[in-house]
Formats: structure tokens, sequence, C-alpha cells
């Protein structure tokens, strides 16, 4: 494939000649099981790389799974790692299977690797180089055949230098390395970007943008860029919902960089805080636990939800209430179009947002499996002895519901007995929107 497509397809952009050799480079180890450890600032592109990568290999059909390591708290690391067996520890109330367990055959992307608790490194390594692994709780060796891709905005080798980080386990993932290069390293990169996400942006909200000033352009290539390309994502979009009526010059574009601070000013752009957020979640070692428990219980009332689901389709009379149905248990979904993905790529929403609003656990961004949705708008999926699934059903109803109410959400979700926000989450879930 032609690296422009390539670029395109996977939404890495960037022409300069750093861009280019990371793509090539992406290119050639993608189809190969090789383990890559992708080096970068924060938002330079680590979690696109290692989409991309997952999605030019052979393992494309099975899982992508994304733990967030320096996120897990310190106590359950392992058994979300890894699994657990039932009884194994307090609160386990039913045997779990790891990441490692649900990307047999796939793909394990541990981003943050720096971070992960020296006492589990060892674990990983003999994961890593063995599949070997043991559920918490059993004595039953398991195998798991995964590909490993691992990423840190850390200084890797210096972490190994402060005993923070196992050698041996460094070495297992150095094979290749992808640096990605800071933006105000390349430079000639700034422009280009900037002018796909406006345009970008403007064609999401319906809007218009008039453009910058030379002054104001000019300050766009040589500002630093401490957030990489995630800042200047975001700058773009603000800049197209709240700028929209004349060219933007370089005072009012420099309102919208992180730079003010040192002028005082309060800066209101969402900035990542990721090094804070883990230290915060590896200390809390008490919300760990209920955190545990409220995804236990988010599991109960899929169950549940899934039972009336069930008795409904049987033609019983009963209407879920909202608040049965799960906020977030699964963490699989099927072939949602990598674009689509990349939209709604908002880290900091994910991680700061209290819990239960986020889509996944704060350590498990994504779980990916690259199958086709089932076909569910068919009425030939209730005919004869055809017994459509729950997922077939489900989005049946909800594509009924919105073809019945002229795609009004509110109207629909009203119509199946979900709150809103439950219909929106199903919609992204199944790749509707
Ligand atoms: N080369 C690129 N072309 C287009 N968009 C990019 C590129 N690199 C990053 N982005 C966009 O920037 C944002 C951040 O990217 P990503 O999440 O991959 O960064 P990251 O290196 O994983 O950051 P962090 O260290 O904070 O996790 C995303 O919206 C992504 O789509
Ligand atoms: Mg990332």
């Amino acid at each position: 494939m032609d690296r422009s497509v390539f670029q395109q397809q996977f939404g890495i952009l960037g022409d300069s000649e750093p861009m280019r050799q990371v793509t090539d480079k992406i290119k050639q180890v993608a189809d190969t099981d090789i383990a890559v450890l992708i080096l970068g600032e924060t938002g330079t592109g680590k979690d696109v790389t290692a989409r991309a990568i997952h999605a030019n290999s052979k393992r494309k059909h099975k899982n992508l799974v994304i733990v967030n390591c320096g996120a897990i708290p310190e106590g359950i690391i392992e058994s979300e790692l890894f699994g657990h067996e039932k009884g194994s520890f307090t609160g386990a109330g039913e045997a779990r299977e790891g990441y490692f367990e649900k990307a047999n055959g796939g793909t394990i992307f541990l981003d943050e690797i720096a971070d992960t608790p020296k006492a589990v490194q060892v674990k990983l390594l003999r994961v890593l180089e063995s599949g070997e692994y043991f559920r918490v709780g059993s004595s039953t060796m398991r195998k798991t055949d995964v590909r490993v891709i691992a990423a840190t905005n850390k200084d890797l080798w210096q972490e190994v230098q402060k005993e923070h980080f196992r050698e041996d386990l460094y070495h297992r993932i150095d094979t290749v390395t992808i640096k990605l290069p800071p933006l105000r390293d390349r430079a000639g990169d700034i422009v280009p970007l900037f002018r796909a996400f406006v345009t970008e942006y403007a064609a999401k909200h319906g809007s218009t943008f008039q453009g910058l000033t030379d002054d104001a352009r000019s300050l766009l290539v040589s500002y630093r860029w401490p957030g990489n390309v995630r800042e200047l994502r975001k700058v773009a979009e603000r800049l197209v919902v709240l700028e929209k009526s004349q060219l933007v010059d370089k005072e009012k574009l420099q309102k919208y960089l992180r730079g003010r601070q040192h002028e005082g000013a309060a800066d209101n752009l969402p900035m990542r805080i990721d090094a804070q957020a883990s230290t915060q979640a590896r200390d809390a070692t008490e919300l760990a636990f209920i955190y545990r428990a409220l995804i236990d219980l988010r599991q109960e009332l899929g169950e549940i939800k899934k039972m009336i689901g069930t008795l409904a389709y049987a033609g019983m009379s009963t209407h879920a209430p909202a608040a049965l149905l799960p906020v977030a248990s699964v963490v699989e979904h099927p072939g949602v179009p990598l674009r689509q993905v990349y939209a709604h790529d908002e880290t900091v929403e994910r991680k700061d947002i209290p819990l239960g609003i986020s889509k996944y656990p704060a350590h498990v961004q994504e779980v990916e499996v690259a199958r086709e949705a089932p076909p569910a708008d068919q009425e030939s999926l209730f005919s004869g002895d055809n017994v459509p699934s729950i997922e077939e059903t489900e989005q049946y109803l909800i594509k009924k519901a919105l073809k019945v109410y002229n795609g009004n959400r509110r109207k629909a979700s009203e119509a199946l007995g979900v709150s809103e926000r439950t219909l929106y989450r199903k919609l992204d879930q199944y790749g509707l929107v």
C-alpha cells in the first residue's frame, strides 16, 4: 500500500521525513509477530501507531487489548492481567479471565509500561517469553499466544538505571523500537495537520473556519506544542467552534495555547495529567476495591439486563428500567471502524470522568474485536427457527426505533425504555453512528 494511502487509512498524518520513516517502519513490522516498543512524548501518536500495527497484522481479526499499566491499582493488577479463580480473594465471586487471555491469538498493547509495579514485571517477563501464566489462585499453568506492543513516554533505559524497571524485561520488549518525534521537531507537519483537523471539525460541527493571519500561522509553527498532536487537535477544534466569524490573529491564537500559563492567565485547555492520575490511582487502594466492586456490579447488571431482554423477546411484558442497564461492562465491541475510534479519542475524558461514565475501566481503554457486526436489519432474523442473538436483537430494535422516529434519539430511547445515554453508548458499541 502506498505510504500516503496507508497514512490516510490509519490516521497517521505528516509528510515530514521523520514521519515518513515512522510510517515505513510501522508497515515493515506490522505483519510480523515481533514485539514493538513505541516511544514518544504524550500526544505524539503512540496509541494510533499501536492500532495501525495491529490492524495491519495477521492477527487483525482477533482482539486488540489495550491496557494502561500505569493506571491499574497495584492491588488488582495481577488479577486484571492474568485473571483469577473463584474465591481466590475476598470479593472474587466468579472466576474471571485476564487481559492476556482475552488477547489470545491477537495483540496486547501494554501502554505506559514503565509504570508497571516491579512485582508484576517478573510475571510479565514470563508470559512474554513463554506465553505461560497462572490465574491468581490457580496452580494450573495456562498458555496464551499474544503479540506484544508496549509504549511509554518515559526514558525506559533511565528507568532501568534507576532500578524501577527490570533490565531483562526491557530487553524482551525492546526488539524493535519506533520513536515518535515530538511535533516541535517536525514543524513542517504543523500546518498540514492543523488544516486536516480544522477540515474534520468544521464538517463535524457544521461550521466554517476563516483561517489564520500570517502572524498567527507563524506562532502556530513556532509554539512548542508540549501536548503534541493531541494539543494541536484540541486547539483546532476549539478554534472551529469558538472563532468562526473572522480570521484568527496572533493575539487570539495565543489565548488557546498553553504558553499563556506563564503570563498567569487561567489555562482552560484540557490536557493530560497522566503521571498525576496514575500516582493517585496507585495510592488509592481503597478506591481500587470500590472500583473492582463497581465493575463486578456492572457485570451483574448486564446479566440482569440480558435476562430481561430474553423475557421481553419471549413475549412477556416487561420494561427494563433504565437504571438496570449496565453503564459499562462489555469491553468487546464489534468492528468499529478505526476512524471512528480515533474520533472518540478523548483520553482525558476517559480517565478523568467519574466512575460509571467511562465506557471502559480506566486502565482498559478499549478492546476491539475486528469482526463484522452481525446483520441486524433483516426481518429474516425472526423468521422460521432462527434464534437471533441478544446482540442482533438489540441492534434490530435500535435500528427500528430510530427508523420509526426518523432518527430522533430522544424519542427512540424513550420508546426502547433506555436512557438516551445508553442509546448513544449502544450506537457507538455497534458502530451504528
Ligand atoms: N501523526 C498523527 N496524525 C494525525 N493524528 C495524530 C497523529 N498522531 C497523533 N494524532 C492524534 O493525536 C491524538 C493523540 O494521539 P495518541 O493517543 O496516539 O497519542 P499518545 O502518544 O498515545 O499519547 P499519550 O502518551 O498521552 O497516551 C489523537 O487524537 C490522535 O488521533
Ligand atoms: Mg496513549
